[in-house]
């Protein structure tokens, strides 16, 4: 008889990771390929991408890397057109690239660029990658949008002055999430959201030295998370095993939110 295959099992699917030259985003792009995955990594740093691209197709899997600004609607459209062309198919679509929302001042000296950078890459970057993830899925009628957003949009954190830009662009990907669930939900479509809670990445690990010990103290587990932490939720999220939920936001942050 033959083995059953897993349930998280990805052999076949393809998949398309925002951000996916470093931190969080690269890290759940080698957890797809290791699950079988064959994983397309967007970055506006190519080197990143590349390297992150080499190590899955070291893995056995197919990858291409590809240079996208996620803020221009033009570069957003032309990066899935490649996708399309290279694999034919979109199944799992992570949309993760973001900066940093710790390195403001305080509100009242917050020059409103930077929150309008904040939304152009985070918010409109976000929805203009999944109207083009649907549009594909929707022919498909499947497929699995997971767009990274941060305990931040529940709960702003103690401690970091400035987080107000932040906190409520995440809270738009939330809340923008469980409304393209219910538009797509009858394309056999499910869109979530992964809410980490504090990470050591590249982006992050300058604080880390000054804030990390508030960060773990904050944290009930008693430690700051790593990107292989969220790992298994994007698994999840991304395989049959998750294909009747849809619009949760699946926090993984020691407890943090609590
Ligand atoms: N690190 C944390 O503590 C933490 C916590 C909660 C949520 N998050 C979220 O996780 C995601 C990843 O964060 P990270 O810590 O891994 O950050 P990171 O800076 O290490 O990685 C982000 C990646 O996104 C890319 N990127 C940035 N702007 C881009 C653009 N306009 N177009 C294309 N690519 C772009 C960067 O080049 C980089 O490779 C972000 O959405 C962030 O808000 C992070």
């Amino acid at each position: 008889m033959e083995a059953r295959k897993s349930i998280f099992d990805l052999t076949g699917k393809v998949a398309v990771v925002t951000g996916g030259g470093r931190g969080i985003g690269k890290s759940l792009a080698l957890a797809l390929a290791r699950e079988g995955a064959d994983v397309a990594i967007v970055d506006i740093n190519k080197e990143n991408a590349d390297v992150t691209s080499e190590e899955i197709k070291s893995l056995g899997r197919r990858s291409i890397s590809i240079k996208t600004d996620l803020s221009k609607k033009d570069e957003v459209q032309a990066m899935f057109k490649e996708v399309m062309k290279k694999f034919g198919q979109i199944d799992v679509a992570i949309n993760n690239a973001g900066v940093s929302g710790s390195r403001l001042p305080s509100s009242e000296d917050i020059d409103i660029n930077d929150f309008k950078r904040f939304i152009d890459i985070m918010l409109l970057g976000y929805f203009m990658c999944c109207q083009e993830e649907a549009r594909i899925m929707i022919k498909q009628n499947k497929g699995h949008i997971i767009n990274i957003c941060a305990v931040a949009g529940t709960r702003p954190p103690r401690g970091i002055q400035g987080i107000a830009p932040y906190a409520a662009v995440k809270a738009g990907v939330k809340v923008m999430t469980q409304g393209l669930a219910l538009d797509w939900a009858k394309y056999n479509i499910t869109v979530n959201t992964i809410s980490p809670g504090y990470i050591i990445t590249p982006a992050t690990e300058a604080i880390i030295p000054t804030r990390g010990e508030m960060y773990a103290s904050q944290t009930p587990m008693g430690r700051i998370g790593l990107p292989e932490d969220i790992d298994g939720a994007a698994v999840y999220l991304a395989s049959d095993a998750s294909n009747w939920t849809t619009g949760i936001d699946f926090f993984v942050d020691g407890g943090l939110r609590i």
